[in-house]
């Protein structure tokens, strides 16, 4: 067992420091694709039931059936060892950091920083190179409102790279979540710069034809999903970047469906930016992770401003503190972010490469089940087409979503219906509305069959069968 503080450093009857990871499943550390590119290591049955034992929400019911949790695209459940953490940190340690004077301030900033350190670890990235946040929206709109003060002259000539005007590009994807999608509008909004898009094929691929069209001179940021939370297929993050790069332009990769789901190491992804959330990854919400490049968090200027990110303040005028701290204005969310470097914990001694594998089954099943029923249509590229995750959003022809999602939690499957804040792909594929199972490391076989057997029942409950 590991512990996310520093247990040396702590006292050893700190509750903070020694929330349990309860699973001890002896993972491998294996080559988590084999040739063929097919993910090797993966979970079983029994580690699954393990695993389930630790979420205590998954031992309800709702509406009179066992919960069937498949809205983890969403949010997903918590383990105890998380929930514990954040309610050992406010039981034991709460207090504000960076400031005190006393010990107990000393401890909190201990916990926080350590937080980070893991964090910044479980991504491949140097500890000032995190950056927290509420979430993976609040990150995209950091770079883009440092972006906008950069192009009303702050930052000086370091920051000369982030200004954007007339004639400059914006790049994203048509399969963009509205959070990486609306502030790079308004960024375009505010400097003058035109946003483009990425079109897509009609499996749901990102056409790399088309990226190499639509990336050129005048491309200043490409943004785009690692995964896309409708289409759930694994993008071509070394392509995309490479034809970024190739023109100079920077890269953020919003990694709110890969973190929590694949072995993610951003150094070696070569982006420059990138986002994700802790509520996806069983941390709690109100915090998520910017990470960016260390020179250019430290050439960005700030988004939000006031105290704890400055050296000195005058009545007209401030100094910043380096990054990350000079994106970390006001009270942080301490709690958070230390019960995410708890979940981090959690995910890591079950192992990403296993979490990935058992996805990847789990996403197979449910793709080829929900497909091989009459009438239904699964969004994106199969799973012969392309690496996807354990998330399927499908129609069924003559029942609208909010039906579908209804009749599958009269018998307590949770799933998601509605455009899942990406309408463009929606549009994209000529629907309004989806619904989308989405199974994270705790669902079992027996859970996917029974969301495939629910939706060829409800075609029979509403006579479309
Ligand atoms: C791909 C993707 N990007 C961004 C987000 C936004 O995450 P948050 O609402 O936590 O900021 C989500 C959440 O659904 C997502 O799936």
């Amino acid at each position: 067992m590991r512990s996310h503080g520093d247990p040396r450093r702590a006292d050893s009857r700190h509750p903070a420091t020694e929330a349990p990871v309860t699973i001890d499943l002896n993972h491998p550390t294996d080559t988590t694709m084999s040739a063929a590119g097919a993910r090797t290591a993966t979970l079983d049955e029994a580690a699954v039931e393990r695993i389930r034992g630790d979420f205590p929400i998954l031992s309800r019911t709702v509406n009179g059936h066992p919960l069937v949790y498949l809205d983890s695209g969403a949010t997903s459940q918590k383990p105890r060892s998380v929930i514990d953490v954040e309610r050992a940190y406010y039981e034991f340690s709460n207090a504000a950091v960076h400031r005190g004077a006393h010990t107990l301030a000393g401890e909190a900033t201990e916990l926080f920083e350590n937080a980070r350190a893991t964090v910044a670890r479980f991504v491949g990235a140097a500890d000032d190179e995190i950056v927290w946040t509420s979430n993976a929206t609040e990150g995209v709109n950091l770079v883009a409102y440092g972006m906008s003060n950069a192009s009303l002259g702050r930052g000086g000539k370091a920051a000369e790279r982030f200004r954007l005007g007339p004639g400059d590009e914006i790049v994203v994807t048509e399969l963009e979540h509205h959070a990486n999608l609306v502030p790079w509008q308004e960024l375009a909004l505010r400097t003058g710069a035109t946003l483009r898009h990425i079109a897509l094929d009609d499996a749901g691929r990102i056409r790399l034809d088309h990226a190499a069209e639509v990336i050129g001179e005048r491309t200043r940021v490409v943004a785009f999903a690692h995964v896309s939370n409708v289409l759930g297929a694994v993008n071509p993050v070394a392509e995309l970047v490479a034809l970024a790069h190739g023109v100079g332009a920077l890269v953020l990769l919003d990694a709110c469906q890969s973190a929590p789901h694949l072995p993610v190491d951003l150094r070696a992804l070569d982006v420059d930016f990138a986002v994700f959330s802790g509520h996806k990854m069983l941390a709690p919400t109100g915090v998520g992770v910017l990470y960016g490049r260390s020179e250019l968090l430290n050439a960005l200027p700030p988004f939000l401003t006031g105290g704890s990110m400055i050296t000195t303040v005058g009545l007209t005028e401030s100094e910043f503190l380096p990054a990350p701290m000079r994106f970390e204005a006001g009270t942080q969310r301490v709690s958070q972010a230390i019960a995410l470097a708890a979940a981090v914990d959690y995910l890591e001694a079950v192992g990403l490469d296993r979490i990935a594998g058992w996805e990847a089954e789990l996403g197979r099943r449910l793709h080829d089940g929900l497909a091989a029923i009459p009438g239904v249509r699964v969004l994106g590229p199969s799973p012969a087409e392309a690496e996807r995750v354990g998330l399927a959003s499908f129609v069924v022809a003559g029942i609208h979503a909010h039906d579908v999602g209804q009749f599958l939690d009269d018998r307590g499957i949770a799933v998601r219906v509605g455009h899942h804040c990406a309408q463009p792909v929606h549009r994209r594929f000529g629907v309004t509305a989806t619904t989308r199972a989405s199974a994270y490391l705790y669902n079992t076989v027996a859970e996917v069959d029974a969301a495939v057997e629910a939706v060829a029942d409800a075609r029979v409950f509403f006579g479309e069968a």
